[in-house]
């Protein structure tokens, strides 16, 4: 690990199992002595939507709701305002995990769109993200994939025994998951942005083989995981 904490993204369809991973691979990585620090986008206990909602009313954001690009924007303004606290949480670990990040808008915008549009928009993203707004960029990417089928019965699940839990709109369409899975592993085919790998959500991933990759102790793109 150099000077810098590696920042590690996690990504996957909703009811993908990110969560339990993140918490695994943190514990892990912990156990191995490294400093790791955790966030999740978007940010829900910022107050950074509300405004951004309030914009959208008074028109600032133009038709927003029905708008790919609109909403892309608006969760890429939250990544841009964390990027302060990001850089810092990088330079006082030595991982910085992130549940869900500039990829999670590549993935389920371009699923919202006409597939012939899909590439451009992915790049429209990569440029908006990384270039005009300069958010610290990924050392790596963990794909959680799992069939749609099977993160479409664990929201579901989730929805009925968390207290409080409730599907957003993008959760409750079966078909834009499906396509969000397809974008995903063209993104991580593609290397998009930085490398990834793919794990398997449903046989389960050995977080401390992961955690000991991460660690420079393999290196991680070299083998990429199944379980
Ligand atoms: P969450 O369920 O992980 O909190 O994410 C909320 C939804 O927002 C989820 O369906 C994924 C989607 N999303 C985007 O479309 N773009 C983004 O940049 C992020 C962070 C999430």
């Amino acid at each position: 690990m150099g000077a810098v904490g590696a920042l590690v993204v996690v990504e996957g369809l909703d009811g993908a199992g990110k969560r339990t991973l993140t918490d695994a691979l943190s514990t892990a990585l912990a156990a191995r002595g490294a400093r790791v620090a955790r966030t999740a986008f978007p940010r829900y206990d910022d107050d950074v939507h509300a405004e951004l909602v309030r914009d959208a009313l008074y028109g600032r954001l133009g038709d927003l709701s029905g708008s790919v690009h609109g909403m892309t924007l608006l969760f890429a303004l939250d990544r841009r305002a964390a990027g302060p606290l990001l850089r810092a949480d990088l330079e006082a670990h030595d991982v910085v995990l992130v549940d869900r990040y500039a990829a999670s808008a590549a993935a389920y915008g371009a699923a919202r769109l006409h597939q012939d549009a899909a590439g451009e928009f992915v790049e429209w993203v990569r440029e908006l993200e990384f270039g005009r707004f300069g958010i610290p960029v990924p050392d790596h990417h963990l794909l959680l994939a799992v069939p749609h089928a099977v993160a479409a019965d664990r929201a579901a699940h989730r929805e009925r025994t968390e207290a409080g839990r409730e599907r957003d709109t993008y959760e409750s369409d079966g078909g834009l998951q499906e396509r969000t899975g397809a974008v995903y592993a063209g993104l991580a085919a593609a290397s998009w942005v930085a490398p990834w790998t793919v794990l398997d959500g449903v046989a389960g991933v050995d977080a401390d083989a992961l955690a000991a990759r991460l660690l420079g102790e393999e290196p991680v793109s070299a083998r990429p995981a199944h379980g």
